[in-house]
């Protein structure tokens, strides 16, 4: 596998708007194969109880972007007032155009779960996304766009109706499809992962775990550091017959310390 070009596709795969080009017709072969390498994606117990709406007649794609439109007055109404920034200004351009986007594809999945628990809805989205993000990627491949999309929910029933899709179907997002302009697309500015990243329990780094890492401590009162450095020293020291950071032997003593930490915290001992 060329990982390069792979990473190249994961980072540069980007929701488009002002560079979708709406006067390229698209294919629908091109469509039906990014579905079919889509719907490698997994689902709940493999069910694939999903169903992709292709959207390409003029009265179909102005009645969906009237929809989209009505929402994105409101959302757009309820943002902070100030500058346009780059992101509203794309966002307003998309809502402006969306029905001349050639083709609108939307993610649905067979059955209801607003009234059901997070493991139902985990379920049920987690079946759909998957597969509506590797179409965007299989776009992207073949030199196409897409920009992500849920505004349009808030009038999910009108929609339904427009589309004579099924009352027991959930629609998760639509994908407003077009060949792209330019060409490449750039890394987007994220939040480091290390800020979003616990190991082992809520907060904690892995380079605390290691003991060796430029922030080490950061979130930790120095008492509390120095003693998650002897511990770590303690749990990567080896045992005799275990050979060291032998996985298995880690975990038990991680186990153990964490009791630990917890009567610790429980008594008020901590520093
Ligand atoms: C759950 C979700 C809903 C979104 N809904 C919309 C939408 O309705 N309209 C829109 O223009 N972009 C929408 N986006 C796109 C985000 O604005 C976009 O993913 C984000 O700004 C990051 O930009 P990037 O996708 O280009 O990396 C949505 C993205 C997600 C994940």
């Amino acid at each position: 596998m060329d990982i390069a070009t792979v990473d190249h596709l994961l980072t540069t795969t980007r929701s488009v708007r002002k560079r979708l080009d709406l006067t390229r017709p698209v294919e629908p072969e091109v469509i039906e194969r990014c579905l079919e390498l889509a719907i490698q994606a997994p689902s709940g117990s493999d069910r694939q109880s999903w169903h992709f709406v292709v959207i390409t007649e003029p009265e179909l794609r102005l009645g969906l972007a009237e929809l989209y439109r009505q929402a994105f007055a409101r959302y757009r109404a309820s943002g902070p007032a100030g500058p346009v920034t780059p992101l509203q200004s794309s966002a307003d351009y998309l809502a402006e155009h969306f029905h001349e986007v050639p083709v609108l594809v939307l993610f649905c999945y067979e059955g209801r779960v607003e009234q059901a628990g997070p493991a139902a809805q985990a379920g049920l989205y987690g079946s759909i996304l998957p597969a509506a993000w590797s179409f965007m990627l299989a776009l992207r491949a073949r030199g196409l766009g897409a920009a992500w999309t849920t505004l349009h929910l808030r009038y999910e029933q009108e929609a339904a109706q427009l589309l004579g899709l099924p009352p027991s179907l959930t629609q998760a997002v639509l994908l407003p499809v077009a060949y792209f302009l330019g060409d490449d697309f750039q890394l987007a500015k994220r939040t480091p992962t290390v800020e979003r990243t616990s190991w082992n329990g809520w907060g904690r780094r892995r380079a605390e775990l290691a003991g060796r890492g430029e922030d080490e401590g950061m979130y930790l009162s120095p008492v509390r550091a120095e003693r998650q450095r002897d511990q770590t020293d303690w749990i990567l020291s080896p045992l005799p017959g275990l050979a060291t950071g032998n996985e298995i032997d880690v975990h038990a003593r991680l186990g153990m310390l964490r009791a630990v930490d917890g009567f610790v915290q429980q008594n008020g001992l901590g520093g």
